[in-house]
């Protein structure tokens, strides 16, 4: 019965560039209702490339780079200002967990019980083995959740800006856990289109998400969340297709074809295998697709971020590039084998459920509000955020030893928010030329017009800096690059 009304719609799609599902019953054996019909496409909408609207008028969708001006970029920035969990997914997570846990969830000994679990959760996540059992799923939510939901949106924002995010576009979701990345992720473009719609901007988008989870209690966590939410967005310009999640471990699972971006948010940290061996993994899930861009996201802390830049070299040898944050200034590959570096876009506001939770004995032991993860976006067609190379005017910092307490000019990308304080700011720096960890150091009385822009320049964006002081940092087995009033510091973006 389906079989028909499918078969024509990809011929009007091959055929038309529009067309009405009542026409479809011009040609079709059995006539339906529209909104039959409507319900026998949607699921194939996305492979169609077709966007349906409410009036049941079809149009083929041609896939291009989402418009993003300048005003509405600025639009989208003023959003993340002050970022937070929006009020409809918080309602969802606390209804959830109510209907979980009882009404009474924040008192007594059900939250007794949560709080210990969010406790011991924070302990095991640090050692590498997480599990969850549903009241894990539920001190997740309460704790990881929200930071996790809206540092995505920071990496969908530069993503959106650099021009990779498109009309169609096609998601997975790997170790989605209650479906954070795909949450995050519909909020973003309900939250673009909101700003299209307010311009009077007609952007219709057409969007797929797939999703690889092992715990079934996660998956059934997933699937409740995001279905809720769903059927409470107002869809107007976008075709959402959203899969059954694939129950099964990212090693193993059936690969999807042809997709866009690849996400693993806080997951490789919780495989078997050794940071290198993350690397096949990665590789297997993204063999199928053309030119996927793949964005893996660990916490900040010392060993899970190193890891991520161990897999991320593993995944360079296999042919990914690496598209941010890192910038091959002199042009050859990342020499470090032994790189901390993470981004930190500020603190999300408390959501009322983890304030609840917090209570009032030792609350900080509950409140998470803290965005600071690393991150590696990786794409195999070789286009990078930044383009740029190092021509001889410069020093590479892998040569900084032969000029200690000598001032010389240097480009880097900075690779870290400020890692000192208001009296003296120290910046990472990298040009991928040594492991040797090198920093910025701009004491405030340094501060002029002419040095001034590194305190502006953003995670991963790359600066020139001439007449910098070299010193080595003996304790630290590092080099100190010192800003003085004498310093210029161009930023390049
Ligand atoms: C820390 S949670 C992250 C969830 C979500 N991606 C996020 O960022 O909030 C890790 C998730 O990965 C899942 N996971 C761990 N190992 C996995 C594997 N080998 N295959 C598939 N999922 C896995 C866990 O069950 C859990 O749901």
């Amino acid at each position: 019965m389906t079989t028909e009304p499918l078969s024509l719609a990809k011929y009007l799609a091959s055929s038309r560039t529009e067309f009405t599902l009542s026409e479809m019953n011009l040609y079709l054996s059995q006539k339906h209702e529209e909104k039959d019909l409507y319900a026998i496409l949607k699921p194939h909408l996305y492979d169609l490339s077709l966007f349906c609207d409410a009036n049941y008028r079809c149009q083929k969708l041609i896939n291009r780079p989402l418009l993003a001006d300048e005003t509405i970029i600025r639009e989208l920035e003023n959003l993340f200002k002050s970022p937070r969990l929006p009020a409809p997914i918080e309602k969802l997570v606390e209804s959830y967990i109510e209907n979980s846990c009882g009404k009474d969830w924040h008192r007594g000994g059900t939250a007794q019980v949560i709080r210990e679990n969010i406790v011991k959760q924070k302990e095991e996540y640090w050692k590498g083995k997480s599990q969850y059992p549903k009241i894990r799923m539920i001190s997740y939510l309460l704790y990881h959740f929200p930071v996790y939901f809206c540092q995505f949106q920071y990496l969908l924002l530069d993503l959106f800006k650099c021009g990779l995010l498109t009309t169609r576009m096609s998601f997975l979701d790997a170790g989605a856990g209650p479906g954070t990345i795909t949450l995050s992720t519909l909020d973003f473009l309900d939250k673009l289109q909101g700003i299209y719609s307010r311009k009077n901007i007609d952007v219709k988008m057409n969007i797929r998400i797939d999703s690889i989870e092992k715990e079934q209690e996660n998956i059934d966590c997933y699937r409740e969340l995001t279905s809720l939410y769903l059927s409470k967005m107002a869809l107007l310009n976008t075709n959402i297709t959203l899969n059954e999640p694939v129950h099964a471990p990212v090693e193993k699972a059936k690969t999807r074809k042809d997709v866009d971006f690849i996400i693993f948010s806080n997951v490789l940290a919780e495989l078997r295998s050794p940071p290198p061996e993350r690397a096949g993994v990665v590789e297997r899930i993204a063999s199928t697709s053309k030119n996927p861009a793949v964005i893996i996201i660990e916490p900040a802390d010392l060993v899970n971020s190193k890891a991520l830049r161990i897999t991320q070299n593993a995944l360079v040898k296999k042919g990914f590039n690496i598209f941010s944050p890192c910038t091959l200034i002199w042009g050859l590959g990342c020499s470090c084998s032994d790189c901390w570096s993470f981004y930190e876009p500020g603190n999300i506001q408390v959501p009322g459920f983890m304030r609840k939770i917090a209570g009032t004995r030792e609350p900080y032991r509950y409140l998470n509000t803290d965005m600071k993860f690393s991150f590696a976006i990786l794409k195999k067609d070789g286009k990078t955020k930044y383009s740029y190379e190092a021509k001889g005017k410069f020093v590479r910092l892998a040569n900084l030893e032969k000029h200690i307490g000598k001032r010389i000019n240097i480009v880097a990308s900075v690779m870290s928010g400020n890692l000192g304080d208001e009296k003296t700011f120290v910046f990472k720096l990298c040009d991928a030329t040594t492991s040797k960890p090198c920093y910025a150091v701009l004491p405030a009385f340094h501060i002029t017009e002419q040095n001034k822009l590194l305190l502006k320049a953003g995670y991963g964006s790359i600066v020139e800096i001439f007449n910098t002081l070299v010193r080595e940092n003996k304790e630290f087995s590092s080099y100190n690059l010192l800003i003085t009033r004498n310093t210029t510091v161009m930023p390049l973006q």
